[in-house]
């Protein structure tokens, strides 16, 4: 694990505190303790953050036992010039709202942190690596993440940083993905057997994340690559059958089949998925290299998420 020491403070604004955000924000509450005087903000609307309901109030309270502040505003209705007094309050702002409103959010909030002239930005790519994808694939959201990386790039008064990170390991045993058939024991291999996916939980990101916004020399204007795994579909198989100790079939979704599929049903968000992932192109990358292998930092296999996620399935 790398020693981080005598680390310049920042003020840190987490756009979102969802499936991704709560890690990134506990890690980043975790890691302040080592740099006196940064301070941990996330935006939320003002309904979430004065919500009754349950769940939704326990992490609010949660965050707040951190010490992390709230912010009110709306990423989708707020304009960009009141969006930009907002993040102009802080050195660094980190996405993780998704998609919230669709397409146009990526762009929208690029251009709030360029106005804002925050000094570093992470935009929301925790993903695949969508310049070697290139322009038109099936997946037609990735084409607004590339308008995001031409627009940081063409400029030098913010430093970026993109964090890499492959698939949510969970989504590859999503029931929605089809990838893995639970019911029919069958994996269902997304071009072919020997395609490869990188996959990466929400928790291990949160972690590499907080290291990588203190990292020292800090990262600017680069893509940070990491892995909890990259195996492929016939690994994924042979890991099933060695953790629930049964046979699993192996089947193969040609890329002409996925893209008929999709031809059927164009808007079909997952359709798009399956097809831009069986391409095999920039949706998979050696462990080796990556800023968790580098650092020795250990994050969360297939195999150790399928134990602990599979145990009685
Ligand atoms: N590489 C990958 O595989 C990958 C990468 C990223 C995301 N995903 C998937 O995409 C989904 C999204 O994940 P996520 O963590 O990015 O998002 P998420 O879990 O949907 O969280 C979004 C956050 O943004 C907030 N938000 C929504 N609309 C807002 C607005 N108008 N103004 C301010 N805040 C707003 C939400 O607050 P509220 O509580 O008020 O709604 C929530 O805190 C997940 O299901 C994940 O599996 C996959």
């Amino acid at each position: 694990m790398t020693q981080v020491t005598q680390l310049s403070p920042q003020s840190i604004l987490v756009l979102g505190a969802g499936e991704l955000g709560l890690p990134v924000l506990r890690n980043l509450a975790r890691v302040v303790k080592r740099v006196s005087g940064s301070k941990i903000s996330v935006l939320l609307r003002e309904s979430t953050i004065s919500t009754q309901l349950s769940e939704k109030k326990l992490e609010i309270d949660e965050l707040r036992g951190l010490g992390i502040q709230m912010v009110a505003a709306d990423l989708v209705n707020d304009s960009i010039e009141q969006l930009a007094e907002v993040f102009a309050r802080f050195d660094t702002v980190i996405g993780c709202a998704g998609m919230v409103a669709g397409r146009e959010t990526p762009m929208k909030l690029a251009t709030v942190a360029l106005k804002s002239g925050v000094k570093r930005y992470f935009p929301w790519q925790f993903g695949v690596d969508f310049e070697v994808i290139g322009r038109g694939s099936p997946q037609d959201l990735f084409d607004a993440q590339l308008d995001v990386r031409e627009l940081l790039r063409a400029q030098e008064k913010t430093e970026w940083v993109i964090i890499s990170t492959g698939m949510f390991t969970s989504f590859l045993f999503e029931p929605v993905f089809e990838v893995v058939d639970f019911e029919n024991d069958t994996v269902n291999a997304l071009g072919s057997l020997e395609n490869s996916v990188t996959l990466t939980t929400p928790d291990d990101i949160g972690t590499l994340t907080a290291e990588i916004v203190f990292f020292e020399p800090r990262f600017r204007n680069e893509i940070v690559y990491l892995s909890g795994d990259t195996v492929t579909y016939g690994q994924v198989a042979s890991m099933l059958e060695h953790v629930l100790g049964r046979p699993f079939k192996r089947n193969v979704w040609t890329v002409p089949f996925l893209m008929q599929e999709l031809e059927k049903d164009p808007a079909h968000h997952i359709k798009k998925y399956r097809a831009v992932f069986a391409q095999g192109r920039g949706v998979a990358w050696p462990k080796a290299g990556t800023f968790n292998e580098r650092e020795s930092i250990p994050v969360t296999t297939a195999e150790q998420w399928a134990k602990k996620n599979f145990a009685n399935k």
